[in-house]
């Protein structure tokens, strides 16, 4: 079969096609044929060996994939042979691709498989972080960073159902994208300055939620824009880079809640939130909230290019290759 494979650890231009076996699932696993594969930052991350805990290289890249389960390993519980599901695994880039079986979701009725892609990755993190660890409230002011982005454009429109004012920050070509999704400000971050920008809108006040996916310069912004004293700053990704932070900045500069965020970890350590997630997702959905994901899809050989323009910013909403 068809795969993409990273040979070293030079990022998404040393990925390449390859010709590979189908591989077979072990006991409490299925195979699926892959009709669309999701696109992931830590795909990005992964091809320069920054993602902890990631594969060395050589490794069959991509994780997150959806289609029909055609085989099924020993002592698979509840998924049957021509269900049609979403999950996360390794070697998602394939023709077919190995899922774990108490991980995989059917994909909602009446939705094509590719659209489903997203439903844990992009929308579970973001409600992780807007609910359970950010305690979002109606009334409440959150800043979204990355909106026009998958997870950002899942939380800003979350977000907005709960009843908050949303405050976005994105590229100025993606805009008029977040405004569409409902966002009530947005904000240039690579042209002003985001804590300036949060503290004029906010009165001085600060926002009471912060959903902190770049890390980097607007990290530190992050920080400063929070409220004090009852401000959330969920953490969830570093495209832009590490930044420490002191317990003596949290005693003197920043007095803020530094929550962080990981959803594999989340689903293995806190399986009771996890599907308290994933029924309130349910609900999203029935209620249209979440509609069917219209991902961009691209030819699975064009997943070393999908990657580098993910890394470069270049990308609006979620990304999916079809191989
Ligand atoms: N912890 C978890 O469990 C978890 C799960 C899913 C995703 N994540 C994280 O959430 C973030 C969003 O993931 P995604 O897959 O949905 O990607 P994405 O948001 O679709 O794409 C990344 C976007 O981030 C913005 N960005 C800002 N600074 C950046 C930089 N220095 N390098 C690259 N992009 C930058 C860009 O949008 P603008 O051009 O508008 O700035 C870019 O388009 C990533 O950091 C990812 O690692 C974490």
């Amino acid at each position: 079969m068809r795969a993409l494979r990273q040979p070293t650890l030079d990022g998404p231009a040393a990925m390449e096609l390859a010709d590979v076996p189908v591989p077979a699932p072990g006991p409490g696993e299925v195979l699926i044929r892959v009709s669309a594969a999701g696109v992931n930052f830590a795909d990005v991350m992964q091809t320069r060996g920054t993602y902890h805990g990631g594969p060395q290289a050589p490794y069959l890249a991509g994780f997150e994939s959806a289609g029909e389960v055609v085989a099924l390993g020993e002592g698979v519980g509840d998924v049957r042979l021509g269900q049609h599901v979403i999950g996360t695994g390794y070697a998602a880039f394939a023709e077919y691709a190995v899922l774990p079986a108490a991980g995989v979701a059917p994909v909602p009725a009446g939705w094509r498989d590719e659209q489903a892609l997203g439903l844990v990755l992009n929308w579970a993190t973001a409600l992780a972080a807007l609910r359970p660890l950010g305690r979002l409230a109606a009334g409440e002011t959150v800043l979204v960073h990355a909106a026009a982005g998958a997870v950002g454009q899942a939380a800003v429109q979350m977000a907005k159902h709960y009843g908050a004012v949303v405050i976005a920050t994105a590229s100025a070509g993606k805009h008029d994208v977040v405004r569409a999704l409902g966002a009530d400000h947005v904000i240039d971050y690579r042209s002003e300055d985001v804590a300036a920008r949060v503290a004029e809108l906010t009165g001085g006040q600060g926002v009471d939620l912060v959903l902190e996916s770049v890390g980097g310069e607007t990290f530190t912004a992050s920080l400063a824009a929070a409220k004090r004293v009852t401000g959330r700053v969920v953490v969830f990704g570093v495209a832009g880079g590490t930044v420490p932070v002191t317990n003596w900045d949290l005693n003197f500069k920043h007095h803020i809640h530094l929550i962080g965020l990981h959803i594999g970890v989340l689903i293995q350590h806190a399986p009771h939130i996890f599907g308290e997630l994933m029924a309130e997702l349910q609900e999203l959905q029935a209620a249209g909230v979440y509609p069917p994901g219209e991902p961009t899809v691209h030819d699975l050989a064009e997943g070393p290019k999908v990657l580098a323009e993910l890394e470069s910013r270049a990308t609006v909403g979620k990304q999916a290759l079809r191989p």
